[in-house]
């Protein structure tokens, strides 16, 4: 394993740094206040080939490997995690599955406009009352010979409202209990698809979360992703690639609100001194720079894998589970070191830290995470692979 970052690995940090402190650093307080979509700040990162960063250039992608894909999440979560989460939902949960699993037609019809950002994707799995449980899938997909008829509601939809194609997980045969699952493409503008109102969040205020509903659509055959039946190990296969993105939105989350307090640090006096230089501070910033280390480790390290082919479940599991939680312990950590200016909008942490809780939430829980990890450990996964 070397995670030493190539030339061009360093020029793409470069360019998405100077794009979240030129674009998105100036409006971003203000977006999350007014819970406002940032249009012309998803355009300006298609402009930079962030929207198709895995996605073969035949289709206008970037064609970039899933190390450079967290090198990019990572430095727009030290700022903007709206924009982050809307770039991870897109590359991870849309154009990943339509790229591996859709026909060459399916594949020619949407990633091209996917990648350049004239469709946004979205990926419709949870339920009012199917969240952690994903295979209690309530919406159906009947099969009614050269279509699908859709119906049902799907909840918490990462870019329900702007999105224009959604990939849905549904029910086609319930006797076959998760093997009777479906994954299709449904485009937003298909007769009977609507939405609901955008969800007034804690956090990642200023993405778009809503429910989207099915009312007897008709989907072609042709949509569906994968064989017969397939669309729950589609959706965890999804889930794998997806977990790695938000570990590394986790990671940015931690090491933006690191470097804020370790600035912050070095400008305030107490007691006669910098701040740093009180025990009770530096060794809170000694415990954030060690668990931020250890964070990117096993983020860059799930993406190696991937990049590698091999099975990255596992890793992208303990990824996210380990950076999320180093994301809630420590941002709440950089608002104590600003003191009440930590309380307050105009100083960034306290934002970090209201969007760091969704990153133990979505794309499973902490808890769900920690049940995949454990399932492969009891199983006799020593996981420990050095080679
Ligand atoms: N890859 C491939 N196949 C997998 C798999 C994986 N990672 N994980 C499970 N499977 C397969 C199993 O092998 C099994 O197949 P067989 O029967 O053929 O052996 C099948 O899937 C069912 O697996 P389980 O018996 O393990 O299923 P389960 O009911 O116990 O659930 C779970 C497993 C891991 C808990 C799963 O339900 C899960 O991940 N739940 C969380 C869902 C989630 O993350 N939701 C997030 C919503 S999306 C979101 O947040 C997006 C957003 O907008 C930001």
């Amino acid at each position: 394993m070397d995670f030493t970052l190539s030339e061009d690995q360093l020029m793409i940090r470069e360019s998405a740094r100077e794009f979240t402190q030129k674009i998105l650093k100036p409006g971003v307080i203000e977006r999350d206040s007014n819970q406002a979509y940032p249009t012309e700040e998803v355009r300006q990162m298609a402009d930079l080939g962030f929207m198709g960063i895995m996605v073969d250039p035949a289709y206008g992608g970037s064609g970039m490997d899933a190390l450079s894909y967290v090198v990019i999440m990572e430095e727009l979560s030290k700022i903007d995690n709206s924009c982050s989460v809307i770039v991870s939902a897109h590359n991870s949960l849309a154009c990943w599955g339509i790229e591996e699993y859709g026909s060459e037609e399916i594949k020619q019809r949407y990633l091209p406009k996917l990648t350049s950002g004239e469709m946004i994707g979205a990926f419709c799995l949870s339920e009012p009352e199917a969240g952690s449980d994903a295979t209690s899938q309530r919406t159906t997909a009947e099969d009614k010979g050269d279509y699908y008829l859709v119906n049902g509601t799907k909840n918490w939809i990462t870019n329900g409202k702007t999105a224009g194609l959604y990939v849905v997980i549904a029910q086609t045969n319930p006797e076959l209990g998760h093997k009777g699952i479906n994954a299709l493409v449904i485009e937003a503008d298909a007769e009977g698809v609507s939405t609901g109102a955008k969800e007034d969040k804690l956090g990642i205020r200023s993405s778009d979360t809503s429910s989207v509903m099915f009312q007897d659509v008709k989907v072609p055959k042709a949509n569906r992703l994968g064989p017969d039946g397939f669309g729950f190990k589609y959706a965890m296969k999804t889930l794998d690639g997806g977990r790695i993105g938000i570990a590394a939105q986790a990671l940015g989350i931690a090491a933006g609100a690191y470097e804020l307090a370790l600035a912050y640090s070095h400008e305030r006096k107490a007691f006669g001194k910098e701040i740093n230089r009180h025990q009770a501070i530096a060794f809170k910033l000694a415990d954030m720079a060690m668990n931020i280390e250890a964070a990117r480790m096993l983020v860059y390290r799930a993406a190696w894998l991937k990049d590698q082919g091999r099975d990255y479940a596992q890793a992208a599991a303990m990824a996210k589970l380990f950076a999320s939680e180093v994301a809630m312990k420590h941002t709440v950590e950089a608002v104590q070191v600003h003191g009440g200016y930590g309380f307050v909008k105009e100083y960034h942490v306290e934002r970090l830290m209201r969007d760091a809780k969704i990153t133990q939430i979505y794309e499973g829980t902490s808890e769900i995470q920690r049940m995949v990890i454990s399932r492969n450990v009891i199983k006799g996964s020593t996981y420990i692979d050095l080679s």
